[in-house]
Protein backbone atom coordinates (compact mmCIF):
# COMPACT_ATOMS: atom_id res chain seq x y z
CA UNK A 1 0.00 0.00 0.00
CA UNK A 2 1.29 3.32 -0.63
CA UNK A 3 0.47 6.60 1.31
CA UNK A 4 0.52 10.35 0.66
CA UNK A 5 1.55 12.95 3.44
CA UNK A 6 -0.35 16.55 3.91
CA UNK A 7 1.29 18.84 5.92
CA UNK A 8 -0.44 22.03 6.96
CA UNK A 9 1.53 24.99 7.86
CA UNK A 10 -0.69 26.54 10.48
CA UNK A 11 -0.67 29.62 12.57
CA UNK A 12 -0.57 27.44 15.66
CA UNK A 13 1.56 24.75 14.83
CA UNK A 14 2.09 21.97 11.49
CA UNK A 15 -0.36 19.02 10.82
CA UNK A 16 0.58 16.19 9.27
CA UNK A 17 -1.56 13.65 7.67
CA UNK A 18 -1.31 10.17 6.50
CA UNK A 19 -3.64 8.82 3.80
CA UNK A 20 -3.69 5.76 1.82
CA UNK A 21 -4.17 5.06 -1.75
CA UNK A 22 -7.87 4.66 -1.09
CA UNK A 23 -8.24 8.08 -0.03
CA UNK A 24 -8.43 6.56 3.73
CA UNK A 25 -7.10 9.04 6.22
CA UNK A 26 -4.72 6.61 9.09
CA UNK A 27 -4.11 9.29 11.27
CA UNK A 28 -2.61 12.90 11.94
CA UNK A 29 -0.39 14.71 14.66
CA UNK A 30 0.34 18.26 15.43
CA UNK A 31 3.12 20.04 16.55
CA UNK A 32 2.98 23.68 17.84
CA UNK A 33 5.94 26.05 17.56
CA UNK A 34 6.11 29.97 18.64
CA UNK A 35 3.49 32.80 17.69
CA UNK A 36 5.60 36.17 18.61
CA UNK A 37 3.41 39.34 19.24
CA UNK A 38 6.09 41.96 20.10
CA UNK A 39 2.85 45.02 19.77
CA UNK A 40 -0.62 44.74 19.68
CA UNK A 41 -1.85 44.01 15.26
CA UNK A 42 1.91 42.44 14.96
CA UNK A 43 2.40 38.47 14.58
CA UNK A 44 5.66 37.28 13.24
CA UNK A 45 7.08 33.74 13.07
CA UNK A 46 10.43 32.08 12.98
CA UNK A 47 10.67 29.87 9.78
CA UNK A 48 13.16 27.85 11.29
CA UNK A 49 11.39 27.26 14.21
CA UNK A 50 7.85 26.01 11.74
CA UNK A 51 10.62 23.50 9.62
CA UNK A 52 12.08 21.97 13.10
CA UNK A 53 8.62 21.70 13.92
CA UNK A 54 7.31 20.38 10.23
CA UNK A 55 10.42 17.64 10.76
CA UNK A 56 9.13 16.34 14.03
CA UNK A 57 5.66 16.14 12.64
CA UNK A 58 6.67 14.42 9.84
CA UNK A 59 9.13 12.11 12.24
CA UNK A 60 6.14 11.63 15.03
CA UNK A 61 3.87 10.52 12.36
CA UNK A 62 5.98 8.26 10.81
CA UNK A 63 6.65 6.24 14.14
CA UNK A 64 3.19 6.59 15.54
CA UNK A 65 1.68 4.95 12.58
CA UNK A 66 4.50 2.56 12.31
CA UNK A 67 4.75 4.12 8.12
CA UNK A 68 7.78 2.51 6.00
CA UNK A 69 9.16 6.11 4.83
CA UNK A 70 9.50 4.33 1.22
CA UNK A 71 5.98 3.73 1.56
CA UNK A 72 4.99 7.63 1.00
CA UNK A 73 4.42 8.13 -2.62
CA UNK A 74 3.57 11.10 -2.56
CA UNK A 75 3.70 15.15 -0.52
CA UNK A 76 1.20 18.09 -0.52
CA UNK A 77 1.87 21.07 1.51
CA UNK A 78 -1.08 23.57 2.60
CA UNK A 79 -0.31 26.87 4.61
CA UNK A 80 -1.55 29.64 6.33
CA UNK A 81 -2.05 32.65 3.30
CA UNK A 82 -0.16 35.95 2.91
CA UNK A 83 2.16 35.78 5.42
CA UNK A 84 5.69 36.93 3.68
CA UNK A 85 9.00 35.20 4.16
CA UNK A 86 12.19 37.11 3.18
CA UNK A 87 15.15 35.49 1.81
CA UNK A 88 18.35 36.30 0.57
CA UNK A 89 20.59 35.20 -2.41
CA UNK A 90 21.81 32.04 -0.52
CA UNK A 91 17.83 31.10 0.69
CA UNK A 92 18.79 32.70 4.38
CA UNK A 93 16.06 33.92 5.64
CA UNK A 94 16.25 37.33 6.73
CA UNK A 95 14.06 38.15 9.17
CA UNK A 96 10.81 36.55 10.41
CA UNK A 97 8.14 36.20 8.79
CA UNK A 98 5.05 38.60 8.72
CA UNK A 99 2.00 36.69 9.17
CA UNK A 100 -2.21 37.01 7.57
CA UNK A 101 -2.68 38.32 10.88
CA UNK A 102 -0.63 40.96 11.25
CA UNK A 103 -2.15 44.75 10.88
CA UNK A 104 0.69 46.83 10.81
CA UNK A 105 0.28 47.96 7.24
CA UNK A 106 -2.65 50.33 7.09
CA UNK A 107 -0.65 52.96 5.83
CA UNK A 108 1.13 50.51 3.48
CA UNK A 109 -2.35 49.54 1.76
CA UNK A 110 -3.62 53.21 1.19
CA UNK A 111 -0.12 53.95 -0.63
CA UNK A 112 -0.22 49.85 -2.65
CA UNK A 113 -4.56 51.70 -4.16
CA UNK A 114 -3.21 55.11 -4.50
CA UNK A 115 -0.07 54.00 -6.85
CA UNK A 116 -1.83 50.95 -8.81
CA UNK A 117 -5.76 52.71 -8.80
CA UNK A 118 -8.39 50.88 -6.70
CA UNK A 119 -10.04 49.80 -10.03
CA UNK A 120 -7.04 48.81 -11.68
CA UNK A 121 -6.07 46.71 -8.75
CA UNK A 122 -9.54 45.31 -8.79
CA UNK A 123 -9.01 43.82 -12.13
CA UNK A 124 -5.60 42.71 -11.70
CA UNK A 125 -5.73 40.98 -8.40
CA UNK A 126 -9.88 40.65 -7.78
CA UNK A 127 -9.50 41.92 -4.17
CA UNK A 128 -8.65 45.20 -2.72
CA UNK A 129 -5.51 46.11 -0.82
CA UNK A 130 -6.01 44.47 3.24
CA UNK A 131 -3.68 44.84 5.41
CA UNK A 132 -3.06 40.85 5.73
CA UNK A 133 -2.12 40.53 2.33
CA UNK A 134 1.55 40.27 1.01
CA UNK A 135 2.30 43.15 -1.01
CA UNK A 136 1.49 46.07 1.86
CA UNK A 137 3.96 43.60 4.48
CA UNK A 138 6.41 43.57 0.96
CA UNK A 139 5.91 47.53 1.17
CA UNK A 140 6.28 47.97 4.94
CA UNK A 141 9.60 46.09 5.07
CA UNK A 142 10.77 48.52 1.95
CA UNK A 143 9.84 51.30 3.71
CA UNK A 144 11.20 50.62 7.47
CA UNK A 145 13.61 48.20 6.78
CA UNK A 146 15.30 48.91 4.55
CA UNK A 147 18.64 46.65 4.79
CA UNK A 148 16.64 43.89 4.84
CA UNK A 149 14.84 44.44 1.60
CA UNK A 150 18.16 45.79 -0.34
CA UNK A 151 19.30 41.82 0.61
CA UNK A 152 15.92 40.19 -0.40
CA UNK A 153 16.52 37.94 -3.62
CA UNK A 154 12.98 35.92 -2.80
CA UNK A 155 9.48 36.90 -1.26
CA UNK A 156 8.00 33.62 -0.31
CA UNK A 157 5.00 31.99 1.59
CA UNK A 158 4.95 29.50 4.35
CA UNK A 159 4.29 26.57 2.64
CA UNK A 160 6.05 27.04 -0.40
CA UNK A 161 9.35 27.94 1.90
CA UNK A 162 8.79 24.70 3.66
CA UNK A 163 8.16 22.73 0.41
CA UNK A 164 11.73 24.30 -0.58
CA UNK A 165 13.24 22.74 2.08
CA UNK A 166 12.21 19.75 1.23
CA UNK A 167 12.83 19.98 -2.37
CA UNK A 168 15.54 22.61 -3.25
CA UNK A 169 13.39 24.47 -5.57
CA UNK A 170 12.25 27.97 -5.20
CA UNK A 171 8.77 28.74 -6.00
CA UNK A 172 4.75 29.72 -5.36
CA UNK A 173 1.91 27.66 -5.87
CA UNK A 174 -1.15 29.73 -7.67
CA UNK A 175 -3.66 29.39 -5.10
CA UNK A 176 -1.42 31.37 -2.39
CA UNK A 177 0.02 33.44 -4.66
CA UNK A 178 -3.65 34.37 -5.32
CA UNK A 179 -3.22 36.12 -1.55
CA UNK A 180 -0.21 38.59 -2.29
CA UNK A 181 -2.02 40.92 -3.98
CA UNK A 182 0.62 40.62 -7.01
CA UNK A 183 -1.33 38.01 -9.12
CA UNK A 184 -3.67 38.54 -11.86
CA UNK A 185 -5.84 35.76 -10.41
CA UNK A 186 -7.56 35.38 -14.17
CA UNK A 187 -4.91 34.96 -16.25
CA UNK A 188 -2.79 32.99 -13.50
CA UNK A 189 0.22 35.06 -13.35
CA UNK A 190 2.28 37.49 -12.20
CA UNK A 191 0.81 40.93 -12.71
CA UNK A 192 3.14 43.29 -14.91
CA UNK A 193 0.79 46.25 -14.50
CA UNK A 194 0.70 45.83 -10.41
CA UNK A 195 4.74 45.16 -10.48
CA UNK A 196 5.53 48.20 -12.10
CA UNK A 197 3.12 50.84 -10.71
CA UNK A 198 4.52 49.56 -7.19
CA UNK A 199 7.89 49.36 -8.19
CA UNK A 200 8.31 46.01 -7.26
CA UNK A 201 11.02 44.15 -9.01
CA UNK A 202 9.33 40.98 -10.43
CA UNK A 203 12.29 38.74 -9.89
CA UNK A 204 11.59 38.45 -6.26
CA UNK A 205 8.30 36.48 -6.95
CA UNK A 206 9.40 32.87 -7.54
CA UNK A 207 8.33 30.72 -10.56
CA UNK A 208 4.28 29.90 -10.27
CA UNK A 209 3.30 26.19 -9.85
CA UNK A 210 -0.20 24.77 -9.67
CA UNK A 211 -1.55 23.24 -7.21
CA UNK A 212 -2.08 19.08 -8.09
CA UNK A 213 1.47 19.09 -9.99
CA UNK A 214 4.80 17.95 -9.32
CA UNK A 215 6.97 21.01 -7.69
CA UNK A 216 9.86 18.96 -6.96
CA UNK A 217 11.48 16.08 -5.11
CA UNK A 218 12.73 15.46 -1.97
CA UNK A 219 15.82 16.13 -1.04
CA UNK A 220 18.91 13.46 0.21
CA UNK A 221 18.94 15.95 2.98
CA UNK A 222 15.83 15.32 3.40
CA UNK A 223 16.00 11.90 3.49
CA UNK A 224 18.64 11.59 5.74
CA UNK A 225 16.25 13.86 8.36
CA UNK A 226 12.82 12.04 7.71
CA UNK A 227 13.76 8.66 5.93
CA UNK A 228 11.62 9.71 3.44
CA UNK A 229 13.70 8.13 -0.08
CA UNK A 230 15.37 10.92 -1.92
CA UNK A 231 13.25 11.40 -5.28
CA UNK A 232 10.00 11.41 -3.19
CA UNK A 233 7.35 13.53 -5.71
CA UNK A 234 6.25 16.85 -3.25
CA UNK A 235 3.17 18.69 -5.39
CA UNK A 236 2.29 22.65 -5.15
CA UNK A 237 -0.32 21.96 -2.71
CA UNK A 238 -2.38 24.86 -1.67
CA UNK A 239 -3.42 27.83 0.51
CA UNK A 240 -4.71 26.10 3.76
CA UNK A 241 -8.18 27.85 2.46
CA UNK A 242 -8.05 26.27 -0.56
CA UNK A 243 -7.08 23.29 0.56
CA UNK A 244 -9.37 23.08 3.56
CA UNK A 245 -12.25 23.42 0.53
CA UNK A 246 -10.91 20.26 -1.11
CA UNK A 247 -10.68 18.13 2.23
CA UNK A 248 -14.42 19.13 2.81
CA UNK A 249 -15.56 18.57 -0.81
CA UNK A 250 -16.33 22.62 -1.59
CA UNK A 251 -15.87 22.14 -5.48
CA UNK A 252 -19.30 22.90 -6.97
CA UNK A 253 -20.73 25.90 -7.15
CA UNK A 254 -22.88 26.41 -4.43
CA UNK A 255 -21.01 24.58 -1.82
CA UNK A 256 -19.75 26.41 1.22
CA UNK A 257 -17.99 25.87 4.58
CA UNK A 258 -17.17 27.62 7.54
CA UNK A 259 -13.43 26.92 8.72
CA UNK A 260 -13.24 27.36 12.91
CA UNK A 261 -9.67 27.81 12.78
CA UNK A 262 -7.19 30.66 14.26
CA UNK A 263 -8.79 32.56 11.73
CA UNK A 264 -12.70 32.01 10.72
CA UNK A 265 -13.74 31.55 7.30
CA UNK A 266 -16.66 31.33 4.85
CA UNK A 267 -15.98 30.12 1.63
CA UNK A 268 -17.79 29.67 -1.38
CA UNK A 269 -16.97 27.82 -4.51
CA UNK A 270 -17.09 29.61 -7.72
CA UNK A 271 -16.53 27.97 -11.56
CA UNK A 272 -16.25 31.89 -12.63
CA UNK A 273 -14.27 34.45 -10.78
CA UNK A 274 -16.64 37.46 -10.05
CA UNK A 275 -15.49 40.98 -9.94
CA UNK A 276 -16.85 42.82 -6.53
CA UNK A 277 -16.31 46.11 -7.04
CA UNK A 278 -15.94 47.10 -3.21
CA UNK A 279 -15.90 45.36 0.13
CA UNK A 280 -13.95 42.63 1.86
CA UNK A 281 -15.23 39.67 0.25
CA UNK A 282 -11.74 37.82 -1.28
CA UNK A 283 -11.90 36.07 -4.68
CA UNK A 284 -8.95 33.73 -4.70
CA UNK A 285 -7.91 30.76 -6.62
CA UNK A 286 -9.23 27.47 -6.10
CA UNK A 287 -6.93 24.60 -6.10
CA UNK A 288 -9.03 22.81 -8.46
CA UNK A 289 -7.33 24.48 -11.65
CA UNK A 290 -9.39 27.29 -13.41
CA UNK A 291 -11.57 27.32 -10.61
CA UNK A 292 -12.17 29.79 -8.04
CA UNK A 293 -13.83 30.19 -4.30
CA UNK A 294 -14.85 33.97 -2.52
CA UNK A 295 -14.69 34.08 1.22
CA UNK A 296 -15.49 36.57 4.28
CA UNK A 297 -11.94 36.29 6.80
CA UNK A 298 -12.32 37.20 10.32
CA UNK A 299 -8.49 37.34 11.92
CA UNK A 300 -9.85 36.31 15.47
CA UNK A 301 -12.43 33.10 14.94
CA UNK A 302 -10.60 29.93 17.16
CA UNK A 303 -7.76 32.91 18.26
CA UNK A 304 -10.38 34.32 20.50
CA UNK A 305 -11.61 31.43 21.91
CA UNK A 306 -7.56 30.15 22.67
CA UNK A 307 -7.37 33.49 24.41
CA UNK A 308 -10.37 34.20 26.59
CA UNK A 309 -8.88 30.26 27.58
CA UNK A 310 -5.77 31.47 28.50
CA UNK A 311 -7.10 34.31 30.66
CA UNK A 312 -9.52 33.05 32.66
CA UNK A 313 -9.72 29.07 31.85
CA UNK A 314 -6.10 28.07 31.63
CA UNK A 315 -6.89 25.03 33.82
CA UNK A 316 -9.95 23.65 31.69
CA UNK A 317 -10.34 21.34 28.79
CA UNK A 318 -12.07 22.75 25.84
CA UNK A 319 -14.84 20.39 26.92
CA UNK A 320 -15.25 21.68 30.30
CA UNK A 321 -15.16 25.14 28.51
CA UNK A 322 -17.92 24.59 26.49
CA UNK A 323 -20.05 22.81 29.49
CA UNK A 324 -19.77 25.99 31.03
CA UNK A 325 -20.46 27.67 27.89
CA UNK A 326 -23.76 26.30 27.72
CA UNK A 327 -24.69 27.01 31.36
CA UNK A 328 -25.09 30.48 30.20
CA UNK A 329 -28.19 31.26 28.07
CA UNK A 330 -28.47 32.57 24.28
CA UNK A 331 -27.41 36.11 24.55
CA UNK A 332 -25.39 35.71 27.32
CA UNK A 333 -26.98 37.28 29.80
CA UNK A 334 -26.69 40.46 27.72
CA UNK A 335 -23.37 40.75 27.20
CA UNK A 336 -21.69 41.02 23.78
CA UNK A 337 -18.44 40.49 22.64
CA UNK A 338 -16.53 41.92 19.51
CA UNK A 339 -14.22 39.38 18.16
CA UNK A 340 -11.61 42.31 16.59
CA UNK A 341 -8.60 41.12 18.56
CA UNK A 342 -6.14 41.88 15.86
CA UNK A 343 -8.69 44.19 13.89
CA UNK A 344 -10.65 43.14 11.45
CA UNK A 345 -11.03 42.00 7.89
CA UNK A 346 -14.78 40.86 6.77
CA UNK A 347 -16.60 42.67 7.03
CA UNK A 348 -15.00 45.77 8.25
CA UNK A 349 -11.42 46.32 6.64
CA UNK A 350 -10.16 47.93 9.58
CA UNK A 351 -6.43 47.33 10.80
CA UNK A 352 -7.55 49.62 14.27
CA UNK A 353 -10.55 47.60 15.36
CA UNK A 354 -10.02 45.61 18.66
CA UNK A 355 -12.28 43.57 20.89
CA UNK A 356 -14.53 44.66 23.18
CA UNK A 357 -17.22 42.90 26.04
CA UNK A 358 -20.14 45.18 25.65
CA UNK A 359 -22.76 45.09 28.56
CA UNK A 360 -20.62 43.53 31.30
CA UNK A 361 -21.61 44.00 34.94
CA UNK A 362 -20.88 42.51 37.68
CA UNK A 363 -23.71 39.42 37.66
CA UNK A 364 -21.48 37.97 34.42
CA UNK A 365 -19.58 35.13 35.55
CA UNK A 366 -16.99 33.49 33.82
CA UNK A 367 -19.61 30.89 31.86
CA UNK A 368 -21.74 34.64 30.36
CA UNK A 369 -18.01 35.55 28.97
CA UNK A 370 -17.19 32.02 27.81
CA UNK A 371 -20.68 31.88 25.66
CA UNK A 372 -20.20 35.67 24.66
CA UNK A 373 -16.97 34.62 22.59
CA UNK A 374 -18.52 31.85 20.49
CA UNK A 375 -21.53 33.98 19.69
CA UNK A 376 -19.40 36.91 18.85
CA UNK A 377 -17.68 34.91 16.42
CA UNK A 378 -20.69 33.56 15.16
CA UNK A 379 -22.22 37.15 14.51
CA UNK A 380 -19.27 38.11 12.81
CA UNK A 381 -20.25 34.73 10.42
CA UNK A 382 -23.51 36.34 10.01
CA UNK A 383 -21.92 39.80 8.48
CA UNK A 384 -19.82 37.63 6.27
CA UNK A 385 -22.99 35.23 4.91
CA UNK A 386 -24.74 38.40 4.00
CA UNK A 387 -22.03 39.82 2.00
CA UNK A 388 -21.51 36.10 0.16
CA UNK A 389 -25.69 36.69 -0.50
CA UNK A 390 -25.16 39.86 -1.75
CA UNK A 391 -22.33 38.59 -4.06
CA UNK A 392 -24.90 35.86 -5.13
CA UNK A 393 -24.52 32.61 -2.84
CA UNK A 394 -28.07 31.10 -2.08
CA UNK A 395 -27.15 27.97 -0.07
CA UNK A 396 -28.85 26.86 3.11
CA UNK A 397 -26.31 24.61 4.26
CA UNK A 398 -22.51 25.21 5.32
CA UNK A 399 -19.76 22.42 6.27
CA UNK A 400 -17.65 23.21 9.15
CA UNK A 401 -13.94 22.04 9.43
CA UNK A 402 -11.41 23.46 11.50
CA UNK A 403 -10.81 23.21 15.49
CA UNK A 404 -13.95 24.83 16.66
CA UNK A 405 -16.26 22.69 15.03
CA UNK A 406 -15.96 19.74 17.25
CA UNK A 407 -17.89 21.78 19.93
CA UNK A 408 -21.61 20.93 19.01
CA UNK A 409 -22.62 23.98 20.73
CA UNK A 410 -20.36 26.65 19.12
CA UNK A 411 -21.92 24.62 15.62
CA UNK A 412 -25.01 25.29 17.30
CA UNK A 413 -24.83 29.21 18.23
CA UNK A 414 -23.64 29.61 14.38
CA UNK A 415 -26.99 27.69 12.82
CA UNK A 416 -28.93 29.94 15.19
CA UNK A 417 -27.39 33.19 14.61
CA UNK A 418 -26.54 32.54 10.99
CA UNK A 419 -29.86 30.34 9.80
CA UNK A 420 -27.79 28.25 8.21
CA UNK A 421 -27.97 24.34 8.53
CA UNK A 422 -24.13 23.85 9.84
CA UNK A 423 -23.20 19.62 8.38
CA UNK A 424 -20.53 17.98 10.55
CA UNK A 425 -17.97 16.00 8.64
CA UNK A 426 -16.75 11.91 9.61
CA UNK A 427 -13.28 13.48 8.64
CA UNK A 428 -12.64 16.90 10.18
CA UNK A 429 -9.29 16.56 9.23
CA UNK A 430 -9.02 20.59 7.36
CA UNK A 431 -6.54 21.33 4.91
CA UNK A 432 -3.99 18.52 5.89
CA UNK A 433 -6.82 16.44 4.12
CA UNK A 434 -6.94 18.47 0.90
CA UNK A 435 -2.83 18.64 0.90
CA UNK A 436 -2.58 15.33 0.67
CA UNK A 437 -5.73 14.49 -1.71
CA UNK A 438 -3.46 17.23 -3.86
CA UNK A 439 -0.46 14.93 -3.71
CA UNK A 440 -2.25 11.94 -4.46
CA UNK A 441 -3.69 13.26 -7.81
CA UNK A 442 -0.19 14.88 -8.90
CA UNK A 443 1.11 11.42 -8.51
CA UNK A 444 -1.77 9.77 -10.86
CA UNK A 445 -3.25 7.93 -8.00
CA UNK A 446 -6.64 10.14 -8.29
CA UNK A 447 -7.65 10.86 -11.27
CA UNK A 448 -10.12 13.63 -10.88
CA UNK A 449 -9.28 16.09 -7.96
CA UNK A 450 -12.78 17.41 -8.02
CA UNK A 451 -14.49 13.71 -8.10
CA UNK A 452 -12.20 12.31 -5.32
CA UNK A 453 -12.60 15.67 -2.92
CA UNK A 454 -16.56 15.37 -3.74
CA UNK A 455 -16.59 11.10 -2.70
CA UNK A 456 -14.09 10.89 0.10
CA UNK A 457 -17.24 13.50 2.50
CA UNK A 458 -19.01 12.06 4.85
CA UNK A 459 -21.86 14.67 6.62
CA UNK A 460 -22.30 12.26 10.48
CA UNK A 461 -24.70 15.05 11.26
CA UNK A 462 -26.23 18.60 10.16
CA UNK A 463 -27.00 20.83 13.27
CA UNK A 464 -30.07 23.10 12.61
CA UNK A 465 -30.87 26.43 14.43
CA UNK A 466 -32.32 26.24 17.88
CA UNK A 467 -35.46 27.64 17.21
CA UNK A 468 -35.66 28.89 20.79
CA UNK A 469 -32.38 30.66 20.62
CA UNK A 470 -33.01 32.43 16.98
CA UNK A 471 -35.19 35.51 18.54
CA UNK A 472 -32.82 36.40 21.10
CA UNK A 473 -29.95 36.25 18.67
CA UNK A 474 -31.45 38.57 16.08
CA UNK A 475 -32.44 40.96 18.63
CA UNK A 476 -28.90 41.22 19.86
CA UNK A 477 -27.66 41.01 16.07
CA UNK A 478 -28.90 44.07 15.81
CA UNK A 479 -26.69 45.78 18.66
CA UNK A 480 -23.54 44.07 17.84
CA UNK A 481 -23.72 45.45 13.63
CA UNK A 482 -24.37 48.80 15.86
CA UNK A 483 -21.19 48.48 18.16
CA UNK A 484 -18.78 48.80 15.35
CA UNK A 485 -19.30 52.02 13.70
CA UNK A 486 -20.44 53.81 16.90
CA UNK A 487 -16.43 52.75 18.27
CA UNK A 488 -15.04 53.23 14.66
CA UNK A 489 -13.89 57.64 15.49
CA UNK A 490 -12.98 56.07 18.91
CA UNK A 491 -10.34 52.67 17.81
CA UNK A 492 -8.65 55.77 15.80
CA UNK A 493 -7.81 57.48 18.81
CA UNK A 494 -6.88 54.13 20.79
C1 LIG B 1 -7.14 33.95 4.67
C2 LIG B 1 -6.34 34.14 5.89
C3 LIG B 1 -6.38 33.12 6.96
C4 LIG B 1 -5.13 32.30 6.96
C5 LIG B 1 -5.12 31.38 8.15
O1 LIG B 1 -7.15 35.05 3.84
O2 LIG B 1 -5.61 35.08 6.03
O3 LIG B 1 -7.52 32.30 6.86
O4 LIG B 1 -5.01 31.62 5.75
O5 LIG B 1 -4.10 30.47 8.10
Amino acid sequence: MGYFLGIDIGTSGVKVLILDESARVIGSVNQDYPLYSPYSGWFEQDPEEIWQGTLKAVNTVIDKYSLAPKEIKGIGLSGQMHSAIFLDENHRVLRKAILWNDTRTTKQCRQIEELVGKEDLHQEACNPALEGFTAPKVFWVRENEPNIYAKTRWIILPKDYIRYRITGQIQMEISDAAGTLFLNIVKQKWSDLILERLDIDPNLLPPLVNSSEVAGYTTLEFEQLTNIPVGTPVVGGGADNACGAIGAGIVKEGRCMISLGTSGVMLAHLDQPILLNEGTVHIFNSAVTDRYYMMGVMLASGLSYSWIKEILAEDLSYQEMEELATQSPAGSNSLIYLPYLCGERTPHGDGAARGVFFGLSQSHTKKDLLRAVLEGVAFSFRDSVQLLRKAGWSGNNVRAIGGGAKSRLWCEIIASVTGLNVEVLASNEGPALGAAILAGVGVGTFKDLAQVSDSIVTTIDVIQPNPEWIGRYNQTYQIYTSLYPALKPLYELL
